[in-house]
């Protein structure tokens, strides 16, 4: 049976186009933005500067897991420059020419925003590096003896780079950022305050407590407290009148079968494959990969950052291990001879 999951879209995943809600939603500026204070606090300064000087913002590089608004915030700083922003992705950008085109039709100050960047093809970003150093682009005309290289101005432009994996960034990419900020998850408060506002603009009816108990739910994380508040509302215009409370988000919740800390049964398959088959662990992620079917990179970039987050998990150098706490959400025993037990988390 096909199993709709809120975590990720695998339909979506790999395009990385935002689903069409999602731009409809998308805050146009830092008041508007909820969340992420200090990175807030960091670039309107960055940006007040900037503007003092006349200058293009320096590059930045947004990191951190999915959903929580990379591109959002990309939308949001080139609207609080009075920029444009071009929306690309990694793998998007094939040859060091489809890379020359979207240089070249910038304007000065333009932000272009590259997300998965950590996918750029090698080629391309070699070419990119003396984009973003000196604004020059080397291009190679031809191929073999013949081959010329062209040296091409490009607009004075701002790169937003997005990535999951700061690590997976080659140095010398890394360093042409002058700013580098991780995005962190969201408090429950956050999530409650952005599920009402979507709410408002979606005209979704959900009350005060329907929302507090649907933001426990969401992973910390805007991208999939708004796909359960979509859901939810389907439930409450089918099976009720199609207002939001706490009654009916119970219903939904049971149905979509996400638990008390928003784990899906996939989180839980994964935590129980590390208590069955490795007594808590410390196991590899590939041997997590085989026990669940799913992607190690599905694993590392959807699942296993909130485990971590909420401390279902840890991270060791000889791979993830469940916690204390996983086992009592679970409702499994604690073995006996696990050193987990003595360390309550
Ligand atoms: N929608 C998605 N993320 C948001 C955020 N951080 N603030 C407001 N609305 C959002």
């Amino acid at each position: 049976m096909a199993v709709e999951r809120i975590v990720m879209d695998p339909a979506k995943s790999d395009d990385h186009i935002p689903e069409e809600f999602e731009i409809k939603l998308r805050p146009h500026d830092f008041t508007n933005y909820i969340g992420q204070d200090r990175l807030k606090k960091n670039l309107k300064l960055a940006i007040a500067a900037a503007k003092k000087r006349g200058e293009p913002l320096d590059h930045i590089l947004l990191y951190g897991p999915p959903g929580l608004g990379k591109t959002t915030m990309a939308s949001v700083i080139a609207n609080e420059m009075g920029a444009q922003v071009r929306i690309t992705s990694g793998p998007a950008i094939e040859r060091a020419g489809d890379l020359a085109s979207l240089l070249t039709s910038l304007q000065d100050g333009d932000i272009l925003f590259i997300d998965e960047i950590h996918r750029l093809h090698r080629t391309v970003e070699e070419v990119l590096y003396s984009a973003m150093e000196d604004f020059k682009l080397d291009i190679m005309l031809g191929k073999g003896p013949s081959a010329k290289s062209l040296r091409l101005d490009v607009p004075k432009f701002t790169l937003i780079g997005a990535t999951t994996r700061t690590g997976a960034l080659a140095a010398p990419l890394r360093d042409r950022f002058g700013h580098i900020h991780r995005l962190e998850f969201y408090k429950t408060d956050e999530i409650a305050k952005i599920m009402q506002r979507t709410a408002g603009i979606l005209d979704i009816k959900i009350d005060q407590k329907g929302s507090d108990l649907l933001a426990r739910r969401a992973r910390l994380t805007p991208r999939i407290a708004n796909r359960i508040l979509k859901r939810v509302r389907d439930y409450a215009d089918v099976n009720g009148d199609g207002i939001i409370d706490t009654a009916i988000s119970h219903k939904a919740l049971d149905l979509l079968e996400i638990d008390e800390l928003g784990l899906d049964p996939v989180d839980r398959m994964l935590l129980d494959a590390i208590i069955e088959n490795h007594k808590g662990g410390p196991v590899g992620v590939e041997t997590l990969a085989a026990l669940t079917s799913e992607e190690r990179g599905t694993i590392e970039d959807f699942i296993e950052p909130y485990l971590l987050q909420i401390g279902l998990l840890e991270r060791t150098p000889r791979g993830r291990k469940v916690t204390p706490k996983a086992y009592r959400h679970l409702n499994k025993n604690l073995p006996k001879d696990n050193d987990n037990q003595t360390k309550l988390i």
